[in-house]
């Protein structure tokens, strides 16, 4: 049966609650300051950042000083008349058998619209003449709706724990359930939160439920669920990678795609994997890798993506055997794709040339770009004058004399003899 952590581990008394001391010693002394008489602020407003501990924090308290109580949500007290229900049990601090009451209305901002103003309206009125703690609770305590209430409050604010707070509550999660967890996956899930406690225990539980022990591995992929990742994050987690699992996931956060993770992990493997052992295994598993990027190729049966992803990710992250991780290797980008690209504008520049050449010889572009256009870089590099006469016979562009001619100097001989 599923039962959520945020509730098994849901603090009953004050001292579990991590985070925001100040504010939480504020809001005992208040309600504490009712057995003396009536306060000054009847009413306080605790307001901060979802998961912080606000609800709990009031929960604690009223479980700390025996207090009964009286817990409603916004969909309790949407309208004037739901909210004058508890006109009744505000205006007595004692109940009948002697307990004391403490009211709190929760998720204000849940009130919406104009609908509900009644309802903020009737609280305003019912904390005027409370004769017992009102507590009310939101995330935005400056939301304009919450002007008069505010002015008859006690402001409290709760600030987002900080992530060794955080941390600290994670880890007593896990020596509760008998994990080991790394203190680095911890410390991962901690950070992703934010603050937000209740979503690190979420997260911590859909990671480590039933697990024995917790990795950086396990969870590190969490945090690139919905983003994408630099080249350099997705390129560690494969070539420093602990479990196949984790290598392979990096492939749907890369923002490159499955060719390019290819030329980017063939190039800086060697610099990453300096035992040669390791290096030959890892390009072993590329090599399978590509083996079926031709197959996909030829048969367009891109069923067989998965082989060539599971080879060049959790193949080359299980190559790693002796190597040492010593220092700091940076990744550079692949040179194969740089010297690609290349060759890629020389071949259109050759074709450019071929079209011009083909209308004066009456030869197929691509059989000029090969035959006759080495000969015009001899003459292009070696005698202007002909150079020139041949760029106009031909029509040819600046940047086509350039290419042919081959520097600067020799493009401007050119060029100044066409005038
Ligand atoms: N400060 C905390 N200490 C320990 N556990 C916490 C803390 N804050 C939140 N949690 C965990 O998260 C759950 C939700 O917390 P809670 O309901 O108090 O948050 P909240 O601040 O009221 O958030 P919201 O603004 O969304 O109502 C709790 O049941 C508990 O498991
Ligand atoms: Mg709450």
């Amino acid at each position: 049966m599923y039962f959520p952590w945020t509730e098994k581990y849901k603090p009953k008394t004050l001292k579990e609650v991590v985070g925001n001391p100040d504010a939480i010693q504020k809001f005992v002394e208040w309600v504490k300051s009712w057995d003396k008489g009536v306060p000054k602020k009847r009413a306080a407003f605790i307001y901060g950042p979802p998961g912080t501990g606000k609800t709990v924090t009031v929960e604690a308290l009223a479980n700390d000083l025996k207090m009964e109580l009286v817990e409603k949500n916004a969909s309790d007290y949407r309208t004037e008349e739901a909210v004058k229900r508890f006109a009744g049990l505000a205006s007595q601090y004692g109940s009948l058998f002697g307990t004391k009451r403490i009211i709190l209305f929760d998720e204000l901002d849940g009130l919406t619209g104009t609908a509900d103003k009644g309802g903020v309206k009737a609280i305003t009125d019912i904390i005027k003449t409370a004769q017992c703690p009102i507590v009310l609770v939101a995330n935005n305590a400056y939301d304009p709706r919450f002007i008069n209430i505010r002015n008859n409050c006690l402001l409290i604010e709760f600030k987002k724990p900080s992530p060794t707070e955080v941390l600290k509550h994670l880890k007593g999660i896990c020596q509760k359930e008998g994990i080991a967890a790394e203190e680095n996956a911890l410390k991962f899930i901690a950070q992703r939160s934010e603050g937000d406690i209740r979503s690190a225990v979420n997260d911590l539980q859909a990671l480590a439920q039933g697990k024995k022990r917790l990795t950086y591995d396990d969870v590190s992929w969490l945090g690139y669920r919905d983003r994408q990742e630099t080249i350099f994050t997705v390129m560690r987690m494969i070539l420093y990678g602990k479990t196949c699992e984790g290598a392979k996931r990096a492939v749907d956060m890369a923002d490159v795609d499955v060719d390019m993770l290819f030329e980017w992990i063939y190039e800086n493997a060697p610099a990453h994997l300096t035992d040669p052992h390791d290096l030959a295994r890892a390009m072993d598993a590329l090599s399978m890798a590509d083996v079926y990027r031709g197959r996909i190729r030829n048969t367009q049966d891109w069923s067989l993506m998965r082989y060539v992803v599971d080879f060049m990710t959790a193949g080359v992250a299980m190559a790693r055997v002796n190597t040492k991780t010593s220092g700091w290797t940076p990744f550079h980008f692949p040179e194969r794709i740089q010297a690609l690209s290349r060759t890629r504008e020389e071949r259109a520049m050759q074709l450019e040339i071929g079209r011009k050449l083909k209308r004066r010889c009456h030869i197929s572009a691509k059989r000029a770009s090969k035959e006759v256009l080495p000969y015009l870089r001899i003459i292009f590099k070696n005698n202007a004058e002909m150079a020139a006469g041949l760029s106009k016979w031909l029509d040819l562009n600046m940047e086509m004399i350039e290419y042919l001619a081959g520097s600067k100097e020799k493009t401007e001989a050119i060029s100044r003899l066409l005038g």
